[in-house]
């Protein structure tokens, strides 16, 4: 039982840690792919686009329509609406948009 409570979390280091250093790494690319994936096609720039529609409308132009514009997206924000959704905005699932990814995509909308 002693062995087991030692060997175990090491391998489960040994077979976490490389992978949180990959989406380190490569954390912007990959909250860019997620982005492009699943939120651009509502929410890129141009009038095509009923997010960034809805948000300019509700914002009256006191933010910009865009989301990669805006500066007040804090990580916590994203998550909230992206796991809940919000009038037509679907919510998305982890089988769609995993923790991992929607950590990188938060990370990526909030810079
Ligand atoms: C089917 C279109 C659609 C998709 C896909 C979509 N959204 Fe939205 N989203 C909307 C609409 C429309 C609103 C505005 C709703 C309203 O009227 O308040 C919105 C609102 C938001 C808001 C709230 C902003 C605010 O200030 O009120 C956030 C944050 C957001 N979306 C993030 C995302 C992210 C991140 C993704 C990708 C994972 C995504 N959305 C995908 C349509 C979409």
């Amino acid at each position: 039982m002693t062995a087991a409570r030692v060997i175990l979390p090491a391998v489960l280091m040994l077979v976490f840690a490389p992978v949180d250093w990959a989406a380190e790494g490569a954390g912007h690319s990959r909250g860019q792919a997620v982005y492009q994936k699943w939120c651009a096609p509502c929410h890129a720039p141009g009038p095509d686009h009923p997010g960034t529609q809805a948000l300019e409308a509700k914002y009256g132009g006191k933010k910009p329509g865009t989301l990669k514009e805006r500066t007040d997206l804090t990580a916590e924000i994203t998550k909230e609406f992206v796991r809940k959704g919000v009038s037509i905005m679907p919510f998305f699932r982890k089988t769609e948009i995993s923790d991992a990814e929607l950590e990188a995509l938060a990370e990526y909308l909030a810079k």
